[in-house]
């Protein structure tokens, strides 16, 4: 088995799954090889005995009885049937979602992944998880079709556009393994990949709190995120990403950066910020009152504002939320009333990925 593995150039497995398919995989590699030199055996005899001789011009009809024949078909079928049946439980077994399983939204786009965590933490270009915890990825892409494939797990599955895809496993050891995008998907698809590191229970607790343990920081000093953005300044990268939800989203058609108020209060400055509402109370402008006026946008209205803004509740995914929230957050410190030049985020805000810059061909 160990031999095979290594004839087909695969890391040594890390999940609950990897024993079962690779015992799979070196059974119908196995049988087929045993089939195709039994095939070769077959035609070097037949070449043999029925070579070219001196007399008549041709070879008396050869046959099987057909009761022979019948007994290799039926083998055959019944053997793919075994290989469907055992990769159709394995394939079930790799998309259910155990009870209880830890929950984690992967998010593929030219040329990086993300990963964001139940508690709101998110990562790029690095995943963390706990050993001997049954993990389930919710897959999703921003552009064009990716795939999410581990190797050392034996786990792989597309990351499709506007459509959440599922894959679960459980890793087995500690360590560092990489996680490669395995569709075609542009200049930088090679390069598009991850290191997913599995902690022991007690580092995963100390990364937990806060604390990377030295493989995440070992994770975080390599981690691959192209288009301009980097992983290990989350709350810079989340606001940058919260710019391009909210131009996306159009909130910018109605909500300033610049500090004038338009349709809606303008967001430079209001992070922080105390707003009289209609019926005269007074808020904080928190992260709470801003989520809450995404989803319900007229429970509390600022005085002055008309109730023009749809509500985002089911719109938005919770770390898109999270984003925007981060990005309102990042404008605190613009001037609140008066027209200002844009504030200053970092140089590759634009909504363009930065075309493989660094991937281009010279
Ligand atoms: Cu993403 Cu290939």
């Amino acid at each position: 088995m160990d031999l095979l593995r290594k004839l087909l150039f695969l890391p040594p497995g890390a999940s609950q799954m990897a024993r079962d398919i690779d015992l799979l995989h070196g059974f119908v590699i196995g049988v087929s090889a045993l089939g195709a030199f039994g095939v070769a055996l077959a035609t070097v005899r037949f070449v043999v005995k029925y070579r070219h001789r001196s007399g008549p011009g041709y070879t008396e009809h050869v046959g099987a009885p057909r009761g022979f024949e019948l007994g290799i078909g039926g083998f055959l079928v019944a053997l793919f049937i075994l290989w469907w049946v055992l990769g159709y439980r394995q394939y079930g077994e790799i998309q259910a979602k155990a009870d209880g399983a830890l929950e984690i939204y992967v998010t593929g786009k030219q040329w990086m992944w993300k990963f964001a965590y139940p508690d709101g933490r998110s990562t790029a270009g690095y995943l963390v998880v706990p050993r001997n915890e049954p993990v389930v990825l919710q897959l999703t892409s921003r552009d064009v079709i990716h795939s999410f494939f581990v190797p050392a797990f034996r786990i792989k599955r597309d990351a499709l556009p506007s459509r959440y895809t599922t894959i679960s496993f459980e890793a087995t050891r500690s360590g560092t393994y990489r996680a490669m995008c395995a569709e075609y998907c542009g200049t930088s698809h090679s390069r598009m990949w991850a290191d997913v590191v599995v902690l022991s229970p007690p580092d995963y607790e100390q990364w937990l709190e806060g604390e990377p343990p030295a493989p995440v920081a070992r994770a975080q000093a390599g981690a691959v995120v192209r288009g301009g953005r980097t992983g290990d300044e989350d709350g810079a990268t989340l606001a940058e990403r919260g710019r391009e939800i909210a131009a996306q989203y159009g909130c910018l058609s109605c909500h300033t950066t610049d500090g004038q108020q338009h349709v809606g209060p303008t967001w430079a400055g209001l992070y922080g910020s105390h707003e009289t509402l209609d019926d005269g109370q007074t808020v904080e402008v928190d992260a709470d009152y801003i989520t809450e006026s995404m989803m319900r946008p007229n429970a509390k209205r600022v005085r002055g504002f008309d109730a023009l803004m749809p509500t985002y509740q089911g719109e938005l995914e919770g770390d898109e939320v999270a984003a925007v929230v981060a990005f309102i957050r990042s404008l605190r410190d613009a001037p609140h009333e008066s027209a200002v030049e844009l504030p200053e985020l970092a140089p590759a805000a634009g909504t363009q990925p930065d075309g493989g810059g660094e991937g281009g061909a010279p």
